[in-house]
């Protein structure tokens, strides 16, 4: 078992099936096992969440990508947001195990859906909650700017939705405290070889499978990216209504 906080895999479902990334949330080296929290939002992830204990998917390839670079910061911020949260936590783990001391902040749209916080609370030195209707803890993001004027951090990690991660890169710049984004692009092979992953960082291209899916947030280019996983929209609702139906737009089931 090579797995690696930072990492990711691609499964398939069945033969036919769409391949998907996950990211690793956790590994078992001695079972041979890794753990994926994921969000039903189209079709393969939807029926990837009708599975049940004891069933199994076609093919899981990886682990891919690089490992996130772990070491002693100092005092880290960690940033998750939505299902993200849940490998977040495999980094602040292991940023407390290399010595840092990490806060956490567990980010999600309403307080329903704000995972695994007494874990975070574990693991945390402090965890600040915020959602973006203000039903639990901070509206928004907003109160980091006072969080960083007050205290001082050496390091940023932020997982999660794309604007989430742009507004931490945006918040953070000014206090020049490096900020690693997890980047999600639509990927096909995970291997460098297709090249629909492309991310503009720091103004070059870069592949987000094999040069990262940790960036440097403050070059990265979140608007461009935005736009690249809006690319087949219309297809994947059409795919996930008619699979819903009985029916599949691109004749896979
Ligand atoms: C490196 C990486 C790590 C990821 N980690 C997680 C994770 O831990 N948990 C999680 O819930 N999601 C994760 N994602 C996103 C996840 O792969 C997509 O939600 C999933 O592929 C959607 O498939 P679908 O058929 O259910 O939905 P679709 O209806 O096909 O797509 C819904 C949206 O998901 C995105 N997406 C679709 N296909 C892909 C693809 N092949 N690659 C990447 N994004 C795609 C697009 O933005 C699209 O608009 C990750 C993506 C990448 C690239
Ligand atoms: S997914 Fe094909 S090059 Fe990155």
């Amino acid at each position: 078992m090579k797995a690696k906080p930072g990492q990711f895999i691609i499964l398939m479902i069945g033969e036919k099936g769409e391949r998907i990334p996950l990211t690793i949330s956790d590994f078992d080296a001695r079972k041979g096992t890794v753990s994926c929290a994921f969000h039903e939002v189209g079709k393969t992830t939807k029926k990837l969440g009708l599975l049940n204990e004891g069933d199994y998917v076609e093919t899981v390839t990886g682990p891919l990508g690089n490992p996130s670079e772990i070491k002693n910061y100092g005092k880290v911020l960690c940033v998750g947001g939505s299902v993200m949260i849940a490998p977040l936590l495999l980094q602040v783990k292991t940023m407390r195990e290399a010595g840092n001391s990490v806060t956490t902040v567990l980010g999600a749209r309403i307080k329903d859906v704000i995972m695994l916080e007494d874990e975070a609370k574990a693991m945390s030195e402090k965890v600040y909650v915020a959602t973006d209707d203000g039903s639990k803890g901070y509206q928004g993001l907003d109160f980091l700017k006072d969080l960083l004027k007050k205290e001082k951090f050496d390091h940023c990690v932020a997982m999660g939705p794309v604007v989430m991660m742009k507004t931490v890169s945006e918040i953070t710049k000014p206090y020049g405290i490096p900020t690693v984004v997890t980047l999600t692009p639509i990927m096909i092979d995970g291997m460098g070889m297709c090249g629909v992953c492309r991310v503009t960082v720091g103004g070059k291209m870069q592949f987000g499978c094999i040069d990262g899916p940790e960036f440097n947030g403050h070059k990265v280019d979140f608007d461009g990216l935005i736009q690249r996983q809006r690319i087949f929209l219309p297809e994947e609702r059409l795919n996930s209504v008619l699979w819903e139906i009985g029916g599949c737009a691109c004749g896979r089931q």
